[in-house]
């Protein structure tokens, strides 16, 4: 089946119920995203679908053959970083990093709808990603820093 991942069309040949997350780490080698529960109760896999976060470990492939993916590897670059990885770096945000590119994948889908969020509004949106080292306090900071930047660009 064809799929739309970071702006490029690519064929895959898997059958229709793998979950996408194998999809993108296997098959496409996009190794940025992560699985941790495999049950949807983490967020370290969240990618977008057509720029809403989704939990890509238990998203069958099927389910975005019409869809535009966009993974941590999409959103940004050293060349060209998202106003939100260059704040997790002012931040020093991660600690081990594994949870990180979920955190910043729900966190641009929040941006792109709410440039402007509350504490409340980051607590509701990345309420499904789970940091194991503690860094939430520091997620929010850089979160409002980033929308900061948004805003001035706007
Ligand atoms: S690996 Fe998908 S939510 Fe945990
Ligand atoms: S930085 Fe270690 S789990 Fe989040």
């Amino acid at each position: 089946m064809k799929i739309t991942i970071n702006g490029q069309s690519k064929d895959v040949e898997v059958a229709a119920d793998t979950p996408l997350l194998w999809v993108i780490r296997d098959e496409l080698n996009l190794k940025g995203t992560k699985f941790g529960c495999g049950m949807g109760l983490c967020g370290a896999c969240t990618v977008h679908q057509n720029g809403v976060a989704i939990r890509s470990c238990i998203t069958p492939v099927s389910a975005v053959a019409e869809s535009s993916i966009t993974t941590i590897e999409g959103i940004g670059n050293p060349e060209s970083p998202h106003p939100l990885q260059e704040a997790w770096i002012r931040h020093n945000v991660p600690q081990c990093g594994y949870c990180q590119s979920g955190q910043l994948m729900s966190a641009a889908a929040l941006l792109a709808t709410n440039a402007s969020p509350t504490d409340v509004d980051i607590v509701n949106a990345m309420s499904g990603n789970i940091c194991r080292c503690g860094t939430y306090s520091r997620i929010k900071q850089a979160i409002h820093s980033a929308a900061k930047t948004v805003r001035q660009q706007s």
